[in-house]
């Protein structure tokens, strides 16, 4: 049986529908992350999760009980926010000797723990001092520190990283991990970022409008987006539509025809007429290119942005398609607005969706 089951949960508030019939099993010393634009019923879940809101319908048990409608302060689950929400009066130390003095634990056991959850965050020498006094990163592993402390058997955390710029964010990231690594707790992640969910968690519920509508390790995920909504969602997708003949298996896109790509499966994807594909823009190879890349098209290029470490091009086919594509720097191709690419795929990296409905 799973550590936490979640079953058929519905939340709706007036006419809007937060939660829309979500399924969810997490095993004990999972890194589950939710995943999705903003509405999609995060949040919801997660203070479902937490106690601080009452499902409408549907169960959530962890460990065997059900823990549907018992009060927050019961469930014992640890929460970080964005908002740090420290106490501003409080010390390091204090702050999180703070639930450990609610729970009624004695002096030489609270100073101990903060002791141990300062090494853990690395905020040894920063015990006395107030939370102004310290960066967004440093108050963000106080509030872990602080959630952490009295050894919760899950740890919520929603959108924790947000208000974090980029470079802090993806230390936070390895730091949440080893965290994750070392406590051997159940975290619960909230985030709309593809990249954040990517690099921590084991798996992924992906939502979109009340509903879980893809979960998959990282990997899976990203390889193999089973909607248009995930497909456009895990961004930098290029989606495309192509056109199906039965009699003759072919599949005619970018003003080519070619034979049915293996991952192209008629009864899924579309016996006849019009079908959606997708392939990713590192796919793409421009200029010189392998054998193995027998879907070959020209495109015109028609905007470059430098991104760094490549050049991206947007660029329209001749059937009028518009893809995004990456040219590594110092690459030999021209690479002009007008400039006309000759281009290649192979047939394995094109993906395609079902139709949605
Ligand atoms: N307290 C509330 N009152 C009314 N509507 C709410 C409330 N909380 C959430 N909602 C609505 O429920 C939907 C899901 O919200 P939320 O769970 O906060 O999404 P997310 O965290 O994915 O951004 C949204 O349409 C939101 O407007
Ligand atoms: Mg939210």
């Amino acid at each position: 049986m799973a550590f936490l089951d979640i079953r058929m949960l519905r939340k709706t508030y007036g006419s809007a529908v937060a939660l829309d019939g979500v399924d969810l099993t997490v095993q004990a010393g999972e890194f589950v992350t939710l995943l999705g634009p903003s509405g999609s019923g995060k949040t919801t879940l997660l203070m479902s999760i937490a106690g601080f809101t009452r499902p409408d319908e549907g169960g959530i048990v962890v460990d065997g009980n059900d823990v549907t409608f018992m009060d927050p302060e019961d469930r014992d689950f640890g929460l970080v926010f964005q908002g740090y929400a420290l106490f501003p009066h409080l010390s390091v130390a204090e702050n999180i000797a703070f639930p450990l003095k609610v729970r009624k634990w004695d002096k030489a056991r609270i100073a101990a723990k903060v002791e141990e959850m300062l090494r853990l965050v690395d905020l040894t020498d920063y015990a006395s001092r107030k939370p102004k006094q310290l960066s967004g990163g440093q108050q963000q592993r106080v509030a872990i520190a602080r959630a952490l402390a009295y050894g919760p058997r899950i740890l919520l955390l929603d959108e924790p990283l947000s208000a974090l710029d980029r470079n802090l964010r993806e230390s936070m990231q390895r730091e949440l991990k080893r965290l994750h690594q070392e406590t051997g707790v159940t975290f619960i992640f909230v985030t709309h970022d593809q990249e954040e969910a990517y690099a921590m968690s084991d798996r992924i519920a992906v939502f979109h409008a009340g509903r879980i509508v893809q979960i998959g390790a990282p990997r899976e995920i990203y390889a193999n987006p089973q909607s248009l909504f995930v497909a456009g969602f895990l961004g930098g997708n290029n989606i495309f539509k192509a056109r199906h003949a039965s009699a003759d298996g072919t599949l005619t896109f970018f003003g080519n025809a070619c034979s049915r790509p293996p991952r192209f499966n008629p009864a899924v994807h579309g016996k006849e007429g019009e079908v959606i594909g997708w392939v990713r823009p590192e796919d793409i190879a421009v200029g010189d290119t392998d054998a193995a890349a027998t879907i070959r098209f020209d495109a015109t290029v028609v905007d470059i942005s430098f991104v760094g470490s490549a050049e991206k091009l947007t660029v329209t086919t001749t059937d009028g398609q518009e893809l995004t594509l990456q040219v590594p720097m110092h690459s030999a191709v021209d690479i002009r607005p007008g400039a006309v690419l000759r281009c290649a795929v192979k047939p394995e990296a094109i993906g395609f969706l079902p139709p949605d409905i």
